[in-house]
C-alpha cells in the first residue's frame, strides 16, 4: 500500500494503522529523512520491508519519476492513499507554474493514481477490490467551485479558499474515478479524515487549533 505525505500528521498515523494490520508500505515523502524516521518506528509487516519513496507531489515531473520507482518496487498495489496536502496562506506556484495547493492536493494525486492504476488493477479482485483514497476535507462544503479561478489567484483572495476549492475538486474527480474504474477491481473514495491536531493545522489554522 502507498501513502503520500506519510512523513507526519494524518499520513504518519495512517501508516501506523495500516502497518499494524500487517500491510507492507511505500511511504511517499518529500523529506526522506523524516520518512526514514517514520519507517523505522513502524511495526514490521512480517513480509517485505516498508520503503521510503522520495516524492514532491506538487511537481508533476517528480510524480512521474516517483511512480516509476514505485512500480519498480511492486507491480501490485492494494491501496493508494492520496493524503499529502498543504494549507497555504499565500499564492505559490509549483515547478510547472500551477497554483501549489491545487497541484499538491489534487493534480499530483490524480496523476499518481493514473500512473499507478495498472498496479492497483493487478492487486484488486472483484470480491476484494484495491482502494484509491483521496483525503479531502469537510471544509470544502464552505467553498463554491469556480473553475476559472482554480489556477488563478484564489489562494490570495482569502486564507484557505484555494485549498477548499482544491479539496472540493478532489471530491468531484472521485466521481470521475468511479466512472473510469467501472468494471475494474478498484474502488475510489474521497473522504474527510475527521479533525486532527496536526502540525499542518497548528501552523496554518492556529485559531481553529485553539
Ligand atoms: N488535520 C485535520 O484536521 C484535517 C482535516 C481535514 C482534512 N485534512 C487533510 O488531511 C491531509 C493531511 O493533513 P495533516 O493535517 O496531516 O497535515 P500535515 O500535518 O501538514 O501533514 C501533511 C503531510 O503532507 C506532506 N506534504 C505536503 N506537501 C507535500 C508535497 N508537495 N509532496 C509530498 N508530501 C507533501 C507533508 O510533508 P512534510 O513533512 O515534508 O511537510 C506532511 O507529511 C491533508 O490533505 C489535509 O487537507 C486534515
Amino acid at each position: 500500500m502507498a501513502i503520500t505525505g506519510a512523513s507526519g500528521g494524518i499520513g504518519e498515523a495512517t501508516a501506523h494503522a495500516l502497518a499494524r494490520l500487517r500491510a507492507t508500505l511505500l511511504l511517499c515523502v518529500r523529506d526522506t529523512e523524516k520518512g526514514a524516521r517514520v519507517r523505522d518506528a513502524l511495526p514490521s509487516s512480517g513480509g517485505a520491508a516498508h520503503q521510503v519513496v522520495r516524492l514532491d507531489v506538487s511537481d508533476l515531473d517528480d510524480v512521474r519519476r516517483a511512480a516509476d520507482v514505485m512500480l519498480a518496487h511492486t507491480t501490485r498495489l492494494y491501496a493508494l492513499v492520496n493524503n499529502a496536502g498543504v494549507l497555504l496562506d499565500r499564492s505559490e506556484r509549483s515547478p510547472q507554474g500551477l497554483e501549489r495547493a491545487f497541484a499538491t492536493n489534487v493534480l499530483g494525486g490524480f496523476l499518481l493514481s493514473h500512473l499507478l492504476l495498472p498496479a492497483l488493477v493487478a492487486a484488486g479482485r472483484p470480491e476484494d477490490p484495491a482502494r484509491l483514497v483521496h483525503v479531502s476535507s469537510g471544509g470544502m462544503y464552505t467553498q463554491r467551485i469556480d473553475l476559472e479561478k482554480l489556477q488563478g489567484r484564489v489562494a490570495q483572495l482569502r486564507r484557505c479558499r484555494g485549498l477548499r476549492a482544491a479539496q472540493a475538486s478532489a471530491v468531484i474527480l472521485n466521481r470521475l474515478w468511479g466512472e473510469r474504474l467501472r468494471g475494474l477491481p478498484v474502488e475510489s473514495y474521497a473522504m474527510h479524515p475527521g479533525w486532527a491536531r496536526t502540525k499542518g493545522v497548528a501552523t496554518s489554522l492556529p485559531r481553529f487549533e485553539r
